[in-house]
């Protein structure tokens, strides 16, 4: 394996004569990917509308019939439960400090730690409520893998699984599937069992000084407990991501700001970017190469032993931005397939045609791994859907390496540098709390057509795509407009991409179902569409106005207008929410209902049943309590005033009536009076 190779005149030596001898190589021996015309980087980009990006989004469109729609977490963000029941520590248990080690410098949020997290691992039944209430038909989750081998492997972790760990996984599937529920389950979302890596930083010594994705055991050890995953719940998980996004923990797990970024810990040469063998020259591929690996020897399992009798399907989660040309040059549009090639072809080439994108073999030479005859053909069409976790996009200028770039004593060698890139966002893209999180939402139907042209799966998957924010409160973070706004023009052009470009894009998963434990940013970063009270003993969970956005997606199947939940938790909207009784004791009532509310940890479902499920119209018809309390009131007016008018009528008229008979009384006395006169004047008349 050329990743080991160390010191420092080998190494020069080696990337030295690299670029000819690999490309040498390659062309010879690994099968050339069919890829669109022009696709290597001669000025005909393959990209569906160059330089002219949509400034207005599709608002109403249907998706195709049975389209996934789901929501995702990973086990040590949300789970919690670090050391329950015989759960193992993992690196990110370590690297934040919580089994006592040192904090990892490489945390920003210093003392978070996924301990608790969401506390999933005692509230699956209330997670898998909350999809059900978000309408969604999928939930993405991932498997921790020392919950299940507390020391990594079957051998060190006294030959069995973990009883309790197994049972959490099995009711957390079982509640699933009871609520018709699909569950995509990933197999590794970066938890590593601490027992396979010897962590001097930590103090934490490992049997036999496993090295973590550095060693090359750990894609056997890796398919062992894969294997045990599908044994255990293959028949009833039809749906595995193998890894997710090999390119993050291999880049910034080795020489960024991930666990166990331990930086050349053996040979301690200088740290992640210095001395001859920079980790982030080096470690970077052979950690991104055993990821591979890795997965290859699992899809070899499950198609041999398991696929028959299960059949399910198997990808692996591939994470990158979309890179667009800053211009028109020749050489900067070369320069964004470059940066493709190096981010997302890194991965996706191996995965489909069992080779590195030519790019990478040209520029790294020995510094990237070879794959042999038999790993290359295990590799090849070892996916059965192509995942994508896409959420933004950069643009790329084309940047000549600096001079003497990985000779001795001349510029370090570094993943980062290895593309001759220069990346740049627009500051015409809006923002969110992220610093590497911008909207581009056309980045998302760029990429899908860059993926169907390049790779041409036969279905794609959005695993991964959402908003960040760092609102401080639930009263902050409650109306997440600009969450909103960001998924609906992404399922926009989604939309554009399933039914203008022909993409088999068959479900979209967004991150997240909940606020969670943000890595290196501890809970400082919230993508969730439901809230999580990280400060409440129970991580009191509330829906975010996002999450009855997402709901009207998911049941109606079909886009929906960001308009349509413009109002955000007002008082008036509030106040619809609030029990009748708060609502009739007057406004002034509400806020302190809300506080008593939020302080009780009443669980706060901002769609009311049904409520959101109505057209924009009857909506905003609806959703003014003010209008319809008025509505009532003029109603009762009316109501009043014509019940009034006519009993005035009638009124009038039994007077009328009451006086005739009167008169008519009168006149008949009179008559009667004067009938009476003439027989009294009679009666005098015969008296005299
Ligand atoms: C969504 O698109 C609209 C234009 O259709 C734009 O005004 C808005 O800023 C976009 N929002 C995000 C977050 O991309
Ligand atoms: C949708 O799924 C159902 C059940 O799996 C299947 O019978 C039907 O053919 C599917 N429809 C389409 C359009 O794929
Ligand atoms: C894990 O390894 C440690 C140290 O070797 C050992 O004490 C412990 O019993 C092992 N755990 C299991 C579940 O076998
Ligand atoms: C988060 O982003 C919003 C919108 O850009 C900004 O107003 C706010 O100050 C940011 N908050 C933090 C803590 O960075």
């Amino acid at each position: 394996m050329a990743g080991s190779a160390g010191g420092g005149a080998r190494a020069a030596q080696l990337l030295a004569c690299a670029a000819c001898a690999a490309f040498g190589r390659a062309s010879a021996a690994l099968p050339r990917a069919p890829v669109a015309p022009g696709a290597d980087g001669d000025g005909a980009f393959p990209l569906p509308y160059l330089f002219a990006y949509p400034d207005q989004y599709p608002q109403s469109g249907r998706f195709p019939a049975n389209f996934t729609w789901g929501a995702g977490t990973a086990a040590y963000q949300v789970e919690g439960g670090w050391d329950a029941d015989g759960k193992g520590a993992s690196i990110w248990d370590t690297f934040t400090g919580t089994d006592g080690a040192p904090i990892n410098p490489g945390m920003v949020d210093r003392g978070q730690t996924g301990a608790i997290a969401c506390d999933s691992y005692h509230r699956a039944k209330d997670d898998v409520a909350l999809l059900v209430r978000l309408g969604l038909s999928a939930y993405r989750f991932s498997i921790s893998w020392p919950r299940l081998l507390p020391n990594g492997t079957l051998v060190m972790s006294g030959g069995a699984p973990n009883m309790p760990g197994v049972d959490y996984y099995n009711a957390l599937i079982d509640e699933l599937l009871r609520n018709r529920i699909t569950p995509y389950v990933t197999l590794y979302h970066w938890d590593l069992p601490q027992a396979l890596l010897h962590d001097p930083y930590a103090q934490r010594p490992s049997r036999d000084n496993w090295r973590g994705w550095l060693d090359d055991r750990l894609p056997g050890a890796f398919a062992q407990y894969a294997e045990l995953c599908f044994s255990l719940f293959g028949d009833r998980v039809k749906h595995w991501i193998t890894l997710n996004e090999p390119f993050t923990f291999a880049v910034l797990g080795h020489s960024g700001p991930h666990a166990p970024s331990l930086c050349n810990w053996e040979e301690t040469l200088g740290g992640c970017s210095g001395g001859p063998r920079p980790a982030a020259g080096w470690d970077v591929y052979v950690a991104g190469h055993h990821a591979l690996l890795a997965h290859a020897l699992v899809a070899k399992v499950y198609r041999e032993k398991y696929r028959a009798a299960q059949g399910g399907e198997l990808g692996v989660a591939l994470s990158s931005y979309w890179y667009e040309p800053a211009s028109h040059m020749r050489e900067d549009v070369a320069a964004a397939e470059r940066a493709l090639a190096f981010e997302l072809g890194w991965f996706a080439q191996p995965l489909t045609h069992g080779s590195y994108p030519r790019q990478m073999r040209d520029k790294l030479g020995a510094r990237l791994p070879a794959f042999s005859a038999e790993e290359a053909a295990l590799l090849a069409g070892s996916t059965d859907f192509f995942a994508l976790n896409l959420y933004s996009a950069l643009l790329v200028r084309d940047k000549p390496p600096a001079p003497g770039y990985g000779a001795p004593g001349g510029a370090p060698v570094s993943q980062r540098a290895d593309c001759d890139c220069e990346t740049s966002a627009s500051a015409a893209w809006p923002r969110s709390n992220a610093t590497w999180l911008r909207s581009v939402p056309w980045a998302l139907r760029k990429m899908l057509r860059h993926v169907h042209a390049r790779y041409a799966p036969a279905a794609v998957y959005v695993t991964e795509n959402g908003w960040a924010d760092s609102a401080a409160s639930f009263r902050e973070g409650a109306h997440d407009e600009g969450r909103i706004s960001f998924l609906a023009n992404y399922t926009a052009e989604l939309w554009r991409a399933a039914n203008e470009d022909g993409v088999p894009v068959r479900g979209y998963f967004v991150w997240s179902l909940l606020d969670n434990f943000e890595w290196e940013h501890g809970f400082s970063l919230r993508y969730g569409v439901t809230f999580v009270d990280f400060h409440s003993a129970r991580r009191t969970r509330y829906a975010k106005t996002s999450a009855c956005w997402l709901r009207a997606l998911a049941t109606g199947n079909a886009l929906v207008p960001p308009s349509a939940f413009a109002e955000g938790l007002s008082s008036r909207r509030a106040a619809r929410r609030a029990p009748l009784d708060v609502v009739l004791a007057g406004r002034h009532a509400l806020p302190a209902w809300m506080r008593a509310w939020e302080a009780e940890g009443d669980e706060l479902d901002l769609c009311d049943p049904g409520f959101f499920l109505r057209t924009p119209f009857s909506m905003d018809f609806l959703d003014s309590f003010d209008f319809l309390f008025a509505l009532l009131v003029v109603a009762c007016v009316c109501a009043c005033v014509y019940v009034n008018l006519s009993l005035l009528a009638d009124l009038k008229q039994l007077l009328v009536s009451a006086a005739r008979a009167q008169t008519r009384r009168a006149v008949s006395v009179q008559a009667d009076d004067a009938d009476a006169d003439s027989l009294r004047l009679a009666a005098r008349g015969r008296e005299p």
